[in-house]
């Protein structure tokens, strides 16, 4: 008799996001500042492949030197609560991440690999833990980190974690997305300087949170984003953040200048800023025209189409 484990491999893609909304309402009682989002996964990803072991270790390896592969890593959090949930503390797997999407971006690229590793080791494990269950357990290491479990079009409430899903976009539009590789903004130095600016004038309580989201889903959000009709972004950190970050100020101001962009905005807490445009050729046509301005800023350029999920198991 013996108790080896039949070895399986599993390979999950984890997408960035895109902020097409970002809107800060107020601070809440946790110290978190309450948001209405609306977020949208797009075609640059991490790829993420799960091995089952034997011997009840979690191991993650990585490609990128420069990227912590301890237990502060949110692939091994989000492992290690999912195990710790599971309540089957024999269970191990190897991890290895293959990065593409910048660290330190407003990307939510560490989020993402988070969700990706609760929906990889679920399917792994065979947990049988349902996206509600998994967002649940997100929401525990991170605010973006539950709309990182299915992804595409969804309004965000709360900290992050309250999702709304909005329809599927039909229309092939694609964000063309820059990020200067030496800066990085940190999350809460974006949410602090906007509370300093900003503070004064916050929404306060509830109802008056209430209010603001309700304008948001009356809003043309409840309807598939078109290129006829494209989306007015908004971002409440983008006023705080570009003026005290010179790539985001650069970047802002090149997407302006290609005449056929839908509308132009920073994600997240920065520094990457994007472009939405049309169709993924009438992206591609903008970068190569930029080309030669992106790299004297010294900006990486990625074209990207909208993606309808968030992580997914491949094959
Ligand atoms: O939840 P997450 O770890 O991504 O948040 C990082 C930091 O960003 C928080 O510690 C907080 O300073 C800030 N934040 C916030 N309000 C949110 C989300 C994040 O103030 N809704």
């Amino acid at each position: 008799m013996t108790n080896a484990v039949a070895m399986r491999t599993i390979t999950v893609t984890a997408p960035a996001k895109v902020n097409l909304h970002l809107e800060v309402l107020g601070l809440r009682s946790d110290g978190f500042h309450e948001l209405a989002m609306v977020m949208q996964s797009i075609e640059l990803v991490d790829r993420l492949t799960f091995s089952n072991t034997a011997d009840a270790q979690l191991h993650l390896s990585c490609d990128q030197p420069d990227l912590s592969i301890g237990d502060d890593n949110l692939v091994l959090r989000a492992a290690h609560l999912l195990r710790q949930r599971s309540g089957l503390n024999e269970l191990g797997a190897t991890i290895h991440l293959e990065k593409h999407i910048p660290i330190g971006a407003g990307l939510a690229g560490g989020s993402s690999d988070g969700a990706a590793a609760l929906v990889g080791l679920n399917a792994l494990w065979g947990l049988g833990f349902s996206d509600l269950d998994l967002e649940g357990l997100a929401a525990e290491l991170g605010s973006d980190m539950p709309f990182c479990i299915r992804g595409g079009s969804q309004l965000c409430f709360g900290r992050g974690e309250l999702l709304e899903p909005l329809p599927t976009i039909s229309d092939p539009l694609a964000v063309l997305l820059v990020k200067d590789p030496r800066v990085s903004v940190s999350t809460p130095w974006a949410y602090q300087r906007c509370r300093d600016v900003h503070g004064s004038s916050y929404l306060q309580g509830e109802v008056a949170f209430e209010q603001q989201r309700q304008i948001l889903r009356q809003e043309s959000w409840t309807q598939p984003i078109r290129a006829a009709e494209p989306p007015p972004l908004r971002n409440d950190l983008q006023p705080v953040v570009a003026p005290e970050t010179p790539a985001v100020e650069i970047g802002l101001r090149l997407l302006h200048t290609l005449p056929d962009a839908l509308a132009v905005a920073m994600s997240g807490s920065g520094p990457s800023c994007f472009a939405l445009y049309q169709s993924f050729r009438t992206c591609e046509q903008a970068r190569s025209r930029l080309q030669r301005e992106f790299q004297q800023a010294g900006l990486l350029a990625w074209c990207c189409r909208l993606r309808p999920c968030g992580a997914k198991i491949e094959g």
